[in-house]
């Protein structure tokens, strides 16, 4: 008997309801438009970050370093990665969502596998969806590399990820060399910090949806890892927190820049210098959403532990503990929040 094909959000965005899997407390849901942008998130210019002699990097560092200090997330223009190759990243992964669900099943990621398609993910133990299809690839280091578990669809697909993860790998190294300079210390502290630095590509398409105030996208959260690089479309649709998670803003889309958030490990590793960029995606009723995430996190036994703390100051983590164990945590405090919910109810 063939497999039954999961539901997925593209099939039933004619339908004219929310499935109640998908509806979302009410404290949870959007409380500001997709398209109601906001030009408060830094955009800021990589144009001569290399050039040491002219003050232009010492400018460049002191507006990441405000960035990261008021927000934990800027844009960057200017960046060095070739626009076509951008293009056709994009191209590529609307291609994918448009084939019929069994060609995307055929990579099916759920029951533990490593890399692929799967189905507006939630956490373990929580009962909502997020609005949702996703494909992921695990592509550094290179041993991660599981090409039985990389989409080839459509045709030349594999190599254009290839490129793309390389140049993000580049760009992020320089922007973390410019972070560790922004913290007094060597240029390569923080890529050391992370060992053998993993990459974790996420393709995320967000079909139209019925109800678009009632569920999200992607939950809100923090990104576990270093620093992530987004890549999104002209839509609109993510959104951060600002107030110390009072308000929420959303982030005008620019053609071709990266947003880039810094997440719980850089936080940690700045001794909560930097913020880690509280944000989630809503969706909306007019038009599907593209974006692509990489995820630059540290290796699984990578130690985190504060690399610089300013006199007077006391380390925001109580033991140096592995990567793999912080993520543990961090899973384990969401999933007691889902349980205690479900609980209050
Ligand atoms: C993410 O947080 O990984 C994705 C956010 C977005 O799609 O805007
Ligand atoms: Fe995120």
């Amino acid at each position: 008997m063939a497999p039954a094909i999961p539901f997925l959000p593209t099939e039933a965005s004619e339908e004219k309801t929310l499935r109640p899997s998908f509806v979302r407390d009410e404290d949870e849901r959007p409380k500001v438009a997709y398209n109601q942008f906001s030009c408060e998130v830094p955009v800021i210019s990589l144009d001569g970050i290399d050039d040491k002699a002219s003050g232009r990097r010492q400018e460049i560092c002191q507006q990441i370093v405000a960035a990261c200090e008021d927000w934990g997330l800027f844009q960057v223009v200017d960046h060095g990665i070739d626009a076509a190759l951008v293009a056709e990243m994009s191209q590529m992964a609307r291609e994918f969502f448009a084939l019929p669900p069994e060609e995307k099943l055929q990579f099916d990621m759920t029951g533990g596998k490593k890399g692929g398609f799967i189905v507006s993910s939630h956490l373990q133990g929580e009962a909502v969806q997020d609005w949702r299809e996703i494909v992921t690839y695990f592509s550094y280091p290179l041993r991660a590399r599981d090409y039985s578990r990389w989409p080839d669809k459509p045709e030349g697909w594999r190599t254009v990820v290839e490129s793309y993860s390389e140049k993000l790998m580049q760009l992020s190294c320089k922007l973390l060399g410019i972070l560790s300079e922004a913290m007094g210390l060597d240029h390569d502290a923080l890529s050391d910090a992370c060992v053998d630095m993993d990459q974790k590509i996420v393709v995320n398409y967000y079909p139209k949806c019925p109800q678009p105030d009632l569920t999200l996208g992607l939950k809100r959260h923090t990104d576990p890892g270093t620093i992530t690089l987004l890549l999104q479309d002209q839509v609109g649709g993510l959104q951060a927190t600002k107030d110390g998670g009072k308000t929420w803003i959303t982030v005008q889309p620019i053609e071709g820049a990266f947003v880039v958030n810094l997440g719980d490990h850089g936080h940690y590793l700045s001794n909560g210098r930097f913020k880690n960029a509280d944000h989630q995606a809503v969706v909306n009723s007019n038009c599907s959403r593209l974006s692509i995430a990489t995820f630059q996190n540290p290796a699984p036994d990578a130690i985190v532990y504060p690399l610089a703390i300013q006199e007077g100051e006391k380390p925001i983590l109580d033991e140096p503990i592995t990567f793999s164990e912080m993520y543990r945590r961090k899973m384990a405090r969401d999933l007691e929040i889902a349980k205690q919910k479900k609980l209050a109810k």
